[in-house]
């Protein structure tokens, strides 16, 4: 029986358990066996895989995170680590390998393709910051969770005559923001994209008070910063992929707000509840679709490739486009999200 193999890298999101499934499925249905690799690239380095059957995914459909688990492992970082995953696939027997990841596997993904490594990618995460496709899983439950926090922060925010900064993720990217955002009503949107003008943020939340609103919702994505000044962060150490871990704009815009505007702030940082607990219906038809998808690549040996959402159909791009560039918020939408700013 021909192998295939999978992995899940970077951070987790819900919509991973979707796609694994589905590649065992289909995978089953086109004479595949399929082993899971454990934790990203550091399993295929470790040779750290179990057997994946029907019985292993079953009832995994509805759960978040990964079965496989999950790293930040690059194996280029390390001498050696290279080899070790270009012997273990061997050893391992594999037909080829799915990929699924964000910019960081993918990108590895892609170097390996082309020292001879049969993969294919399929793109994940919550930031929703991938070019070459339109979503990807992860997204729509991560603004669904921050559209519902948002929800109750504007009725402790009313209650109490307060502004509630509200930090969410996204990295360098505002898609969370911005989404959950317009979805949870909130009077300013603030991401990467556009830089923070302190005294307009004030002066809309001044204006809004001016016409007899006693509290306001301000969301800001952790990527976000001010006009002057540097991005802020939770350490300045990296990641093994050159990340630093943002977080803390939410806190410094709250006391600036509070210190400009006189009215009483408070600051939630939504973190990684983001990224926790059982994927949306959405996110669980993007993951099965792309999980079909990618076994029918291997099948049609169309390896560099990644599985993609291009409107409603899904298709594939080579890899080498996928890791490209950073995908940064549609200016028309965030225009839209403006209308209801103060
Ligand atoms: O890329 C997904 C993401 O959740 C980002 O939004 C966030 O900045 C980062 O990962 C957090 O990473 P970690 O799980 O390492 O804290």
């Amino acid at each position: 029986m021909a192998k295939l193999g999978i992995l899940t890298g970077g951070g987790d999101c819900p919509g991973l358990n979707p796609v694994i499934r589905a590649v065992v499925r289909k995978g089953f249905l086109e004479g595949y066996s399929t082993v899971g690799i454990k934790n990203g690239w550091k399993g295929l380095i470790e040779n750290d895989v179990e057997e994946l059957d029907l019985k292993k995914v079953s009832g995994i459909l509805p759960k978040g995170g990964t079965i496989l688990g999950t790293s930040r492992t690059n194996p280029y970082k390390k001498e050696g680590d290279v080899a070790k995953a270009k012997d273990a696939y061997k050893k391992l027997g594999l037909s080829a390998l799915i990929a699924v990841g964000g910019e960081d596997t993918l990108g590895v993904a892609n170097k390996l393709v082309k020292e001879g490594l049969n993969i294919v990618g399929v793109p994940k995460t919550i930031d929703n910051d991938l070019s070459a496709t339109d979503y990807t899983f992860g997204f729509d439950t991560a603004v669904n969770i921050a559209t519902e926090c948002i929800d109750r922060l504007h009725t402790t925010a009313e209650s109490h005559h307060r502004i509630i900064v509200a930090e969410v993720m996204g990295r360098h990217a505002g898609w969370i923001a911005t989404f959950a955002g317009i979805a949870g009503g909130a009077d300013i949107i603030l991401i990467p994209e556009i830089p923070i003008d302190i005294e307009e943020v004030c002066e809309l939340i001044k204006k809004r008070h001016a016409r007899g609103k006693t509290f306001s919702i301000v969301v800001v994505a952790e990527g976000a910063q001010f006009k002057q000044g540097s991005m802020v962060v939770q350490e300045e150490k990296l990641d093994a992929f050159g990340h630093v871990r943002l977080g803390g704009i939410g806190e410094a815009l709250g006391q600036l707000i509070e210190q400009k505007t006189g009215f009483e702030t408070r600051v939630s940082v939504l973190g990684h509840i983001q990224r926790g607990g059982s994927p949306t219906a959405n996110d669980r038809v993007l993951g099965t679709r792309f999980g079909v998808k990618a076994v029918e690549l291997v099948k049609d040996k169309k390896f560099g490739r990644m599985v993609s959402l291009r409107g409603n159909k899904i298709v594939d791009v080579a890899l080498d486009e996928a890791v490209k560039e950073l995908k940064t918020v549609d200016m028309d939408l965030y225009d839209i999200a403006k209308v209801f700013f103060g």
